[in-house]
């Protein structure tokens, strides 16, 4: 009996310890004010930015930072940044906490006992937070991998920036099928808001978006590749032996194999070509440490990596890898490579299509306006110019469109479709793909394809 009243005794103090524990002491908890203080130097998207100061906490975890910036007055995000003041290469912002829904002056970034963080106005109005009032969380921390994290006592994360990306993943970062399942693109430098393109995962595969017209077109990614269900980007010494100099793999890894398919099977090939291997996508190679990387969706629909070389004496940063590049897939891949439109050979701007034939281009190139582009079956003519030897830039993904039909249907379906702006016509396999959006015309070394763009 005295033995069973003890583990009574016992077990009741361990849950009334449990909840006392399970909150932010005094001392690791803190509300800071946004308001403007020192801060000199030039940022990326040329932004100004706002340091955070506590007693209680420290925001900087070398190279990382949490603060807040802004690129219109009043207007601030905070943010994770890396790199130092003593860089060169400016520095950059990896991560966004609120960028849709940014704060005013004397906003604060507080976390109390209950273990939530909260972004609000001045008038307590709540603008951004982590949801984990009451769920044991007991401390706040950066990484050195730039994960922000907050903890329980046993160092459990309860939530991580990791698992909120925006427009970039850091290197050991994921998107998940079952989770954040996409990065989307900042609208600008100057705008922080939700942009037109997407990479979203899904079972299927990569696949990059951009959605100016309502609905979502291809314009690249791994549209046929199954990364089991997550997606991590991944910097890897190519080789294990710490004591011999290694070059470093910019990856695209899946989730791990199940059991039953034993062994790693990126160390089974020692030497790989950029490409694919056992699922895991090789991006590139880098001849020194970039442990510290990031791969972001750009505001132009863009997809690089860059990689950070602290010892450098300049240029820390260098783009280490780009989807739309002369080493992956074609420049002229990418839809803003020559602005709203153009002609585009071999990675260069070369002309500006217009009835009147091909201009020289410049970044004022612009697709014919849009006003009375259908005929809406009144039998109203519409009036098309042709360019030979040109594909849209969705084409690789759509199989070149539909077909095999005639160019006469093709033109017709094109003609009463209001939001058609011109169709591309594959002679050879007598494809039709109608285009909903104009942007880089990707020169076709086969001249078998040909545009009619509305005008
Ligand atoms: C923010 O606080 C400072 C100092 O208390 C004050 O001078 C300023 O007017 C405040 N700004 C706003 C927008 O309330
Ligand atoms: C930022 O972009 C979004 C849409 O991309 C737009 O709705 C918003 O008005 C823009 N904000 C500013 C300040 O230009
Ligand atoms: C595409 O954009 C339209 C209009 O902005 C929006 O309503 C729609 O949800 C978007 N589609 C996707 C899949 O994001
Ligand atoms: C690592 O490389 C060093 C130098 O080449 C060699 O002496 C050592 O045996 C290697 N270690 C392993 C575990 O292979
Ligand atoms: C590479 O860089 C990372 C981050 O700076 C560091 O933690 C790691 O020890 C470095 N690896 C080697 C082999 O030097
Ligand atoms: C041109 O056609 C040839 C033969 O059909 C093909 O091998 C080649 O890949 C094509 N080139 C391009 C750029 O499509």
């Amino acid at each position: 009996m005295l033995r069973f009243d003890y583990l009574l005794i016992t077990a009741l103090a361990i849950s009334t310890v449990s909840v006392v524990m399970a909150q932010v002491p005094p001392e690791k908890q803190f509300r800071v004010l946004n308001e403007p203080g020192y801060a000199p130097y030039i940022t990326e998207y040329d932004a100004s930015y706002r340091f955070l100061n506590s007693p209680n906490q420290n925001f900087f975890t070398i190279p990382f930072q949490l603060m807040f910036y802004n690129t219109t007055p009043s207007a601030y995000v905070l943010a994770l940044r890396v790199g130092t003041r003593r860089d060169m290469s400016f520095t950059r912002w990896i991560w966004d906490a609120n960028r849709n829904n940014p704060v005013g002056d004397n906003s604060t970034l507080s976390f109390g006992r209950n273990g939530n963080l909260v972004l609000a106005e001045l008038n307590g109005q709540v603008k951004w937070q982590t949801n984990t009032a009451n769920k044991g969380v007991t401390g706040f921390q950066i990484l050195p991998n730039g994960n922000m994290v907050l903890h329980d006592k046993h160092g459990k994360f309860v939530w991580q920036s990791f698992d909120h990306p925006t427009d970039t993943l850091l290197v050991g970062q994921s998107l998940k099928v079952n989770g954040v399942n996409k990065l989307v693109s900042r609208t600008s430098d100057m705008n922080g808001s939700d942009g037109p393109y997407s990479m979203v995962l899904d079972n299927k595969g990569l696949t990059m978006y951009v959605n100016k017209t309502g609905t979502p077109l291809v314009y690249g990614g791994w549209t046929d590749h199954d990364f089991r269900g997550t997606v991590t980007f991944a910097v890897t010494r190519e080789f294990d032996n710490l004591t011999e100099p290694s070059a470093y793999e910019l990856l695209l890894e899946p989730a791990p194999q199940p059991a039953t398919n034993p062994g790693n099977n990126r160390r089974l090939l020692q030497v790989r070509p950029i490409g694919s291997g056992g699922g895991t996508l090789n991006l590139n190679k880098i001849n020194y440490n970039g442990t510290i990387s990031y791969l972001r969706l750009g505001s132009d629909g863009s997809l690089k990596a860059f990689s950070y070389f602290p010892a450098a004496t300049y240029l820390e940063w260098e783009e280490t890898f780009a989807f739309f590049s002369n080493y992956f897939v074609r420049q002229c891949g990418l839809p803003t490579f020559c602005g709203d439109y153009g002609y585009c050979d071999r990675g260069m701007c070369v002309g500006c299509p217009t009835p009147k034939g091909l201009l020289a281009w410049s970044d004022k190139c612009a697709p014919p306006k849009t006003t009375q582009f259908c005929s809406g079956g009144k039998g109203k003519a519409v009036n098309y110019y042709k360019i030979v030897g040109v594909e849209h830039f969705t084409g690789p993904y759509v199989n070149d469109g539909q077909g095999p039909t005639s160019v006469n249907d093709c033109k017709a379906k094109c003609d009463r479709d209001c939001k058609c702006l011109g169709y591309f016509y594959k002679e050879k396999d007598k494809k039709c793909l109608l285009a909903p959006l104009l942007g880089t015309l990707i020169k076709d070394a086969n001249t078998s394809s040909v545009a009619y763009i509305k005008y």
